[in-house]
């Protein structure tokens, strides 16, 4: 936050901005920012970490290296990048990487990068699913949970769990994390999303949870015969969900 306060000196509306939306009080004790020789480089901060060949290919492949550089010159969000090591990658079942898209490869960068700063105690209080710069953070898109505990940070993926080993850099405006897992999205590893079904409603999906109470999405109850094929569908969808996930468990 420090060379933040620096950046903001001069526009006085983002400073109030961010003193207002922050939820700790960022007192005047914060120490002086350390000076950062030139433009902040992603590409240059994991290069010398080391052991991040296989994101730095990806990077460069995908062009996100060069996007977060620009995006670090020209927003005042910040940029928080979550950065696998090559063991991480290499961990991945042989050719998870390789049968990507380039679309799908450029999607899997993305999840790996959140368009603001997050200090590692500011994930403490962040909102859950987080929003990463591949796009809907809904149940089969792109959902990425942070789970903390004292300042460990844990990181699901509902396909993986990972958890941050080490802060590589911060300075207020750039973060990047060292993960232990590559961060695998629902769309891309997850099981497919459940094709809408037609007729009936099921207005909330996640609230099947409790089985005693029927509840009636209209209000009305159903009647037994709806409400019989209704449950056939559920029931049904959840076997199938059930067997493509011990598929991709089992292959
Ligand atoms: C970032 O660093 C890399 C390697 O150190 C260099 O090739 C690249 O030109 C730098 N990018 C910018 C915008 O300075
Ligand atoms: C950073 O932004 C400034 C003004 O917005 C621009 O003049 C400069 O060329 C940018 N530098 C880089 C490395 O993108
Ligand atoms: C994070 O994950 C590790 C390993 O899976 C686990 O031992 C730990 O309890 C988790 N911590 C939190 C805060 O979820
Ligand atoms: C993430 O958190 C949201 C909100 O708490 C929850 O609805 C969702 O099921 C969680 N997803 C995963 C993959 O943990
Ligand atoms: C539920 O509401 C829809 C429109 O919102 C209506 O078409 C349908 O008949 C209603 N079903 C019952 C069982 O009331």
């Amino acid at each position: 936050m420090t060379s933040s306060f620096k950046f903001f000196h001069s526009s006085p509306f983002f400073l109030l901005l961010i003193l207002h939306s922050a939820t700790t009080t960022l007192s005047q004790t914060t120490a002086p920012p350390p000076a950062p020789p030139g433009p902040t480089n992603i590409t240059k901060i994991l290069e010398k970490a080391s052991q991040y060949t296989i994101l730095l290919r990806l990077f460069r492949m995908t062009q996100i290296g060069d996007q977060i550089n620009t995006q670090l010159n020209n927003s005042d969000q910040g940029i928080t990048v979550f950065a696998p090591t090559d063991n991480a990658f290499s961990a991945l079942k042989p050719g998870s990487l390789n049968s990507l898209s380039d679309q799908q490869k450029v999607e899997l960068v993305q999840f790996h990068v959140v368009p603001t700063f997050i200090s590692i105690s500011q994930f403490q209080t962040v909102s859950n699913p987080l929003r990463t710069q591949a796009g809907e953070s809904t149940r089969y898109k792109f959902p990425l949970n942070v789970t903390t505990s004292g300042n460990q940070v844990n990181i699901s993926t509902g396909v993986v769990d990972a958890t941050v080993a080490n802060t590589i850099y911060s300075d207020g405006s750039l973060a990047v994390y060292q993960l232990d897992k590559v961060l695998l999205p629902m769309r891309i590893f997850g099981p497919p999303a459940p094709a809408p079904a037609p007729e009936p409603k099921k207005a909330k999906k996640e609230s099947n949870a409790g089985n005693d109470a029927p509840s009636s999405e209209n209000g009305s109850v159903s009647d037994d015969a709806s409400g019989t094929v209704g449950f056939n569908r559920k029931l049904h969808g959840c076997v199938n969900g059930v067997i493509v996930f011990m598929a991709v468990f089992c292959l």
